[in-house]
């Protein structure tokens, strides 16, 4: 996900319910003492503007994405901020680099993780960056009907050239009959202790069709490899599609075309976790994930 300026100017979902839930958590967060992570902070915006604010005055924070375009940005925007760094990080990788392991006392991540297929790989990760006795608190997508339609539309044989690896891009959660209990276990298996885990049904309304497209084009990755000809025809697609899946209404008296609005329902996973301070427990974790084969 690289398109830092479509992503500023259509992220009002996410912005959205991510400072839903710094709100509800800003009583941990304001105990997360030390340094923290966050993990998937694209422009870093909301890092610095949201959740940084929330966090007690002396807290090192460190920025961490998989894109080097949003890294550059958020570096350049915030390169007065003392407290405030960044580092390139894909946070499914198979090896945590030495620097990073137990690194943190916190870590947060923010409409990240739904972008990821080897979710026991990022728990895990997770497990390695903090310290022993170091909380983390997540927030991502479960399912949305718009990524149905990436697996409708690379059926299109004009489409499935450019959308051959489409299912990297479908939640793992996606079509899971019961998230919540799912990510627990893995958090668990993780060698990570849940203190808190729901699977949120939430709304949003997209006060135009427009709005809706933008939202969608800016989280898109398959429509840069495509030919702009191509690219036009998906876009008409795609947004047709999405709407089919979603419910459209119009307010007030006015039916025409720019007075519809979109209602989109979708679900999104909370966690806040542990990582075990006692010997005895971080023993237990260890044989836990010895047994599930994270580590050898
Ligand atoms: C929807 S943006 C959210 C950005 C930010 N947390 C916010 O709230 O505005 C998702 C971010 O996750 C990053 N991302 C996707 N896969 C990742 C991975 N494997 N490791 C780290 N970051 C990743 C993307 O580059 C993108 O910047």
């Amino acid at each position: 996900m690289n398109r830092v300026n479509t992503y500023l100017e259509a992220h009002d979902l996410q912005s959205r319910d991510i400072r839903d839930v710094i709100d509800e958590f800003c009583d941990e967060i304001s105990k997360m003492e030390g340094t923290c992570i966050d993990i998937g902070c694209g422009p870093g915006t909301i890092t610095k503007e949201v959740f940084m604010p929330k966090l007690p005055k002396e807290t090192l924070v460190v920025g961490s994405d998989i894109s080097k375009k949003m890294l550059d940005h958020a570096k350049e925007e915030y390169k007065d901020e003392k407290r405030l760094s960044f580092s390139e990080l894909d946070i499914q990788t198979k090896k945590i680099p030495s620097n990073l392991v137990g690194a943190f006392d916190n870590a947060v991540s923010f409409y990240c993780l739904h972008w990821c297929q080897d979710i026991r790989q990022v728990f895990g990760n997770i497990h390695q960056l903090l310290r022993p006795g170091g909380k983390s608190l997540v927030l991502f997508l479960a399912s949305n009907t718009g990524f149905d339609t990436y697996l409708s539309l690379s059926e299109n044989p004009l489409y499935k050239p450019y959308m051959q690896d489409v299912h990297k891009y479908i939640p793992y959660f996606q079509h899971s009959n019961n998230p919540r209990m799912t990510l627990k276990k893995i958090i668990e298996e993780s060698g990570l202790q849940v203190l808190h885990c729901s699977c949120r049904e939430k709304t949003f309304i997209f006060n135009s069709l427009s709005t809706l497209e933008k939202h969608a084009q800016a989280v898109n990755p398959f429509t840069p490899r495509m030919p702009a000809e191509i690219r036009k025809k998906f876009e008409t697609d795609q947004s047709n599609d999405m709407v089919r899946r979603k419910i459209s209404f119009v307010s007030g008296d006015d039916e025409s075309e720019n007075n519809v609005k979109v209602l989109d329902r979708y679900h999104v996973l909370v966690a806040y976790f542990e990582k075990p301070s006692a010997p005895n427990q971080e023993k237990d974790s260890t044989s836990k994930q010895k047994k599930n084969g994270l580590i050898s």
